[in-house]
């Protein structure tokens, strides 16, 4: 089929190099030129693992093509994607002027049996009123469809390929059998293909993410007793996560959850509830907890550096949101940084993959190649991504550097045991050192279980 993708990001990137794998004819357009010029020399401006072979590969096949004029293409096309941006608003809700725009110039190109079909994540009912507004725009009547990606940053090409399911949303049938016929090579493998109404689509993107993020937010809290009462988080996750019914993902405890769509996706679905009359107080509460998980961090950081952090140096390795992607977007490191240098903490900072562009919430920060160089003259090393790299850190080499060895491990990567050994005074997310339980099991004893603070 031939295919065009509006929005050569993330999104619309892998699901152009995918689906021109799968054997369409894909023109990937952007307004940002110097980015389709990139494109067009082979260098592909993000970092996902496996996305620049693929696209060599589209290319040389000559299934891929990247371009910054919508119109040729798009009068080709018998389905037109968005995946354009859709920014939070101050008041959470989404601004959908681009995805409406580039449906606007679509939908003056395409033929009448073209599908338009958004990719975007958009709040219920968009893609009716898109439909309203393309129509009463061209004065004919526009399939507009609802088709969300669950695409997860590192590791985007394998959901794509090997999806737990693809989401179908049409209200009518030219639409609906063209998506069908798109992802039939996937289907005829065993994938599953939900069909639904649009409204039903775009409400369950909503609906996944949140209750991702939910189990992530409850992980957290649990976590934050297992540390309190004498528990440990990991044997508990696993106990629960068994359950056939619960599942074991998303239940590895953080600094809070960050990144381009958890954030801004539970945001959204607050605001749309708040709008409808359909509030969505447990997305309220998870927002509100999520927040304040990431700020104490810092408080945390700041309370062990003592009455006089100024002039004090703490390392933090990571500055992504997670591992595997140099994006920053709503990390946590980017409520934390902020927060230490406004108190004058000398901040020394490394990730493998730091951003191409530092944001200017880490303006004031020393950047490090390794975590050795970070680790140097710090009192307190702070882990807030977990990187594959920090799990084999040699942590005797990083015990020379620095001049307190303490280590606060939000994402759990290094063995309690191991810290132990090179010295380290080694705390942990929800794995209660054994001085707190022996001090939790002795109060049980003495009569009821009361809490200790974690550390
Ligand atoms: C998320 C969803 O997982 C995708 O299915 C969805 O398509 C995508 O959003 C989107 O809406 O486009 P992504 O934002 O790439 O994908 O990242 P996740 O892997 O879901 O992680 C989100 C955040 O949760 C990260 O900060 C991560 O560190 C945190 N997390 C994740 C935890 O703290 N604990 C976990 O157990 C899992």
């Amino acid at each position: 089929m031939r295919v065009v993708i509006v929005g050569a990001g993330y999104v619309g990137l892998t699901t152009g190099a995918c689906l021109a794998q799968l054997g369409h004819a894909v023109t990937c357009i952007d307004i940002d030129k110097t980015r389709i010029d990139s494109l067009r020399r082979g260098s592909v401006p993000i970092y996902e693992p496996g996305l620049s072979e693929l696209v060599e590969r589209g290319v040389e096949a000559g299934r891929l093509h990247f371009t910054d004029q919508l119109g040729v293409p798009a009068a080709r096309a018998e389905i037109v994607m968005l995946a354009v941006g859709t920014p939070s608003l101050a008041n959470g809700a989404i601004d959908l002027s681009h995805v409406e725009n580039a449906a606007l110039q679509a939908a003056a190109a395409v033929g009448r049996e073209a599908a338009i079909v958004i990719k975007s994540t958009v709040v219920p009912g968009t893609a009716l009123k898109l439909r309203s507004l393309l129509s009463s725009a061209t004065g004919r009547s526009v399939s507009v469809a609802s088709n969300p990606e669950f695409l997860r940053e590192g590791s985007a090409i394998s959901d794509f390929c090997s999806p737990d399911r693809i989401v179908v949303g049409a209200d009518d049938s030219n639409a609906r059998n063209l998506l069908e016929q798109l992802y039939r090579p996937l289907v005829e493998r065993g994938v599953a293909l939900i069909s639904t109404d649009t409204v039903s689509a775009e409400l369950t993107k909503y609906a996944a993410n949140a209750f991702l993020a939910l189990k992530i937010g409850f992980i957290n809290e649990i976590a934050d007793l297992c540390a309190a009462v004498g528990g440990d988080v990991t044997t508990v996750a696993e106990g629960v996560g068994l359950d056939r019914r619960i599942g074991s993902s998303f239940l590895a405890p953080g600094p809070g959850f960050g990144g381009s769509c958890f954030p801004k996706d539970t945001r959204a679905l607050a605001t749309v509830g708040r709008a409808v009359d359909a509030r969505q107080e447990l997305v309220e509460c998870l927002i509100a907890a999520n927040d304040r998980r990431k700020r104490r961090v810092a408080e945390d950081i700041l309370r062990r550096l003592g009455r006089h952090p100024e002039q004090t140096t703490v390392a933090i390795l990571g500055s992504a949101f997670k591992a595997n992607t140099d994006d920053v977007r709503e990390s946590a490191a980017l409520t934390v940084v902020p927060l230490l240098i406004e108190r004058g903490v000398n901040v020394r900072m490394h990730d493998p993959q730091p951003p191409a562009e530092g944001p200017r919430e880490f303006g004031g920060v020393v950047w490090c190649k390794t975590p050795y160089a970070a680790a140097r003259g710090a009192e307190l090393i702070v882990i807030l991504t977990e990187w594959d790299a920090y799990r084999r850190l040699n942590l005797r080499r990083l015990a020379s550097q620095c001049d307190r060895r303490t280590i606060l491990d939000y994402r759990n990567v290094l063995a309690p045991d191991e810290a132990a050994a090179a010295g380290f005074d080694y705390i942990s997310t929800g794995r209660a050192p054994v001085t707190v339980r022996k001090a939790a099991w002795a109060q049980a004893s003495r009569g009821g279980l009361v809490a200790a603070s974690p550390g």
